[in-house]
């Protein structure tokens, strides 16, 4: 539920959304030694695409946006109900346009001469200190930008390392202080209240990003389409959707009565055949390998992601595989 959208006080955040002025922010100095992000890029099943490297990992910043459309998409959400990652009313940060999604990305900032933030506060005004500050501006050559953090970015706690602590190994420090959704005052006490010996912290930060979209070509077979009516549908789908229930939520009619129905589901549609765009699929599972051990284009739309890995690009796929063969019989 989007606070914003329902009426309830947070909504107040945006009525400050551009009056409040921005402020810099440095933490005492001290040294340290810098460490690089320690997100693991995404491993895709192949590699050489636009975009994805050689060794096969594609790099998710390609998917950034700048400060002023991020200021534009953030807002903040709270959930009724509790679930494994969070508690239920407390503001957590979350994006406005379903084409965006909020990631998370953490880095670890050398305290030595500042971090070189300037923050910017997007919505506050409330007793409790919650509301929505996004980083404004990195300073040039500062420790922030040689750790990888970005203007739009929001910061969403602060962690500081132990002696004994490897940034990367995904251990996670034991003092982390949350500042998620707080306004600018707040988010300020949090990285002010980091003990001056610590001569690094861990900063999590919250980044908007566009989803990976898929071109999606369904062909059928002509048999099932009535005259003068096109026999190929153009459907856009996000990367890490499944395929059959993409297919099904944008009235894609999966129906092949010449086909024997599943032994899983009952359904007698679920194989398609994949005429371009493989590459952006997940691999295939034991079970589905077997099953289409014959038929090496076909996929089973049910156990199919498209967007593997958050790639994007065009697919092709042919739809009530059996009817096809009547489309030629009746042509020959
Ligand atoms: S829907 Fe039954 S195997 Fe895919």
């Amino acid at each position: 539920m989007a606070i914003n959208s329902v009426g309830s006080i947070l909504s107040i955040f945006i009525l400050f959304a551009t009056l409040l002025p921005t402020q810099g922010f440095s933490p005492s100095p001290l040294s340290h030694n810098r460490r690089s992000s320690p997100r693991l890029p995404l491993r895709l099943n192949e590699g050489g695409r636009a975009g994805v490297a050689d060794s096969g990992l594609v790099d998710a910043n390609r998917y950034n946006v700048d400060l002023e459309k991020a200021a534009g998409i953030v807002t903040a959400s709270v959930q009724a109900e509790k679930s494994a990652t969070r508690a239920p009313g407390v503001p957590f940060l979350d994006s406005k346009d379903k084409d965006y999604f909020i990631d998370d990305e953490s880095f670890l900032v050398e305290r030595q001469g500042g971090l070189g933030l300037e923050l910017l506060e997007l919505a506050g005004g409330r007793d409790d200190g919650f509301g929505i500050t996004i980083i404004e501006n990195v300073v040039e050559g500062s420790n922030a930008e040689k750790a990888g953090i970005l203007a739009g970015d929001s910061i969403a706690s602060v962690g500081v390392p132990s002696p004994s602590f490897v940034f990367g190994s995904g251990e996670i420090p034991a003092d982390v202080r949350d500042c998620e959704c707080r306004d600018f005052d707040t988010t300020i006490g949090v990285l002010s209240s980091i003990p001056a010996d610590a001569s690094s912290i861990v900063v999590n930060v919250k980044r908007v990003r566009r989803w990976p979209k898929i071109q999606l070509r369904v062909e059928y077979p002509k048999s099932q389409c009535a005259e003068g009516v096109s026999n190929v549908k153009d459907i856009e789908l996000f990367a890490g959707e499944n395929l059959q229930r993409a297919m099904l939520n944008r009235g894609i009619i999966l129906d092949d009565p010449g086909q024997g129905k599943c032994d899983f589901c009952g359904k007698n549609s679920c194989v398609v055949s994949v005429y371009g765009g493989r590459k952006l699929l997940n691999p295939m599972g034991l079970t589905e390998e077997k099953l289409m051990e014959r038929n090496p284009r076909c996929r089973l739309s049910c156990k199919t992601t498209v967007g593997y890995n958050m790639q994007e690009g065009d697919i092709n796929v042919r739809v009530n595989l059996s009817q096809w063969k009547e489309d030629k019989d009746s042509s020959s």
